[in-house]
C-alpha cells in the first residue's frame, strides 16, 4: 500500500492500494482521533449501489453507529439546496463536533460532504474516499471544498482538510469510460505542470486494466499536489498552477449547462489556452502539438464549438478573476514547467481570440 502525507493546516494520510474500502472502517479507527460515535456516509445513488454496503458495514463493523444520506447522481446536485439538506440530516440525527462525515463517491461528493462538513456546526470532520480517478488523483486532496452558484462553477466554498484519503483502485473498475477519461484529463494536467516524466506514460492510452500504473500515477498526482498544498494552501499564489486549463474549462462547463464533464472542460480548456500561449510567443508550439496528441490518445477532447466572445463572457464569473478588471492566467511554457501570468481583461480577451 502506498501512504502519502500532506502537510496542510491539519497532516492527513492518502492511503491508495486496491482492495481498501472493505476496510474502511478500520483505517478512520486507526487515524481519525479522538475516535467518533457517530459516522455520516454521503454518496450519490450510482456509487449507492456499488459501494455503500461494503463501507456501511465496515463502519458498523469497526463499532460506529451509521448514518447514510444518498442524493442524486450528478453536477446539477452540486448546489446550496443539497448542502442544506446534508447539514439538516446531521442535525435531525443530533450530529455533534466529535462525530464524523464520510464522502463516498466523485468530486461532486467529496466537494460537497467537506463543505457541509466544514459549516456544520461550524466544522466536523471528515474523510474522503473517492471512487472516480478525477477525485482520487486531484479533488479529494488538498481541501477544497464547495458547491456551485448560478454565477458559476464552486463559487461558494471553504478550504478544509479531511481527516483522512482512501483510494480504493478497485473502484475505479466500474467506471464508465467518459468518466475514466475525465480523470485522466487531471492526471495528465498534473504532469504537464509539474512533471515532464509523469507525462510519457499518457504517450499510450491507459485504461482501467493498467491496475499498477493507475496506483503509480495517482501516487505522483497525489505526491505533486501535497506539495504544492503545503506550500500555499489558500490558493494565494502557487496552487494556482492546479488550475491550468481551468479558467477556459470551467467556462465551458458553465456554456454546455454542465453536460461537458469537468475533465473534458478542462483538457479543452488546456489544449486551448495552450494554443493561443503558442500563438503568442510564451508557450513551445511542440508543448501544444504533444499536448493535444496525448489528450486524444486518451480519448479526450481537445476543442469546442463556442464563440471567443462566449468563451471569454463564461470565463470572468470565474473566481480565479483577481480584482475588476484582471486575471491570473496559467501558462505552462513547457513541459512540467507553470508560470502565472496575470492580466488585464483585455489581454485576456485577445488571449482567448489567439486560440481560435
Ligand atoms: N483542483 C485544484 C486545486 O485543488 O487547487
Amino acid at each position: 500500500m502506498k501512504k502519502i502525507e500532506v502537510k496542510a493546516s491539519k497532516t492527513y494520510p492518502v492511503f491508495i492500494d486496491s482492495n481498501l474500502i472493505g476496510d474502511a472502517g478500520k483505517f478512520i479507527k486507526d487515524t481519525v482521533s479522538p475516535l467518533p460515535a457517530k459516522v455520516a456516509l454521503f454518496c450519490d445513488d450510482k456509487v449507492e449501489q456499488l459501494y455503500a454496503a461494503v463501507v456501511e458495514k465496515s463502519l458498523k463493523d469497526s463499532g460506529f453507529e451509521t448514518y447514510k444520506f444518498v442524493f442524486n447522481n450528478g453536477e446539477a446536485q452540486k448546489h446550496m439546496g443539497t448542502i442544506v439538506q446534508m447539514i439538516e440530516f446531521l442535525a435531525q440525527n443530533d450530529f455533534t463536533r466529535k462525530d464524523l462525515a464520510v464522502a463516498l463517491g466523485g468530486g461532486v461528493t467529496g466537494d460537497m460532504t467537506g463543505f457541509s462538513a466544514a459549516i456544520y456546526k461550524r466544522g466536523i470532520r471528515f474523510v474522503q474516499i473517492p471512487t472516480t480517478l478525477l477525485a482520487m488523483v486531484d479533488s479529494s486532496v488538498g481541501g477544497k471544498t464547495g458547491c456551485n452558484l448560478s454565477a458559476g462553477k464552486n463559487l461558494a466554498g471553504a478550504f478544509y482538510q479531511p481527516e483522512l484519503v482512501i483510494c480504493d483502485t478497485d473502484c475505479l473498475k466500474t467506471l464508465d469510460d467518459k468518466d475514466f477519461a475525465c480523470g485522466l484529463a487531471e492526471a495528465i494536467k498534473t504532469a504537464v505542470i509539474r512533471d515532464a516524466k509523469l507525462f510519457e506514460v499518457f504517450k499510450r492510452r491507459i485504461t482501467k486494466n493498467d491496475s499498477e500504473t493507475l496506483k503509480n500515477i495517482i501516487a505522483r498526482c497525489v505526491e505533486i499536489k501535497a506539495d504544492v498544498v503545503a506550500q500555499d494552501e489558500k490558493e494565494g499564489g502557487l496552487r494556482q498552477i492546479l488550475n491550468f486549463g481551468h479558467t477556459i474549462g470551467h467556462a465551458i462547463e458553465k456554456l454546455s449547462d454542465y453536460k461537458i464533464p469537468h475533465g473534458e472542460a478542462v483538457s479543452i480548456g488546456m489544449a486551448t489556452i495552450t494554443k493561443a500561449f503558442a500563438k503568442t510567443g510564451k508557450a513551445a508550439p511542440a508543448l501544444y502539438e504533444e499536448l493535444t496528441a496525448v489528450l486524444e490518445a486518451n480519448n479526450l477532447p481537445v476543442k469546442h464549438a463556442y464563440s471567443a466572445q462566449a468563451v471569454y463572457s463564461a470565463a470572468l464569473s470565474d473566481k480565479k478573476r483577481n480584482a475588476a478588471d484582471s486575471i491570473t492566467a496559467v501558462c505552462a511554457p513547457e513541459l512540467g514547467k507553470t508560470e502565472l501570468l496575470p492580466m488585464k481583461l483585455k489581454d485576456f480577451e485577445n488571449l482567448v481570440s489567439a486560440s481560435f
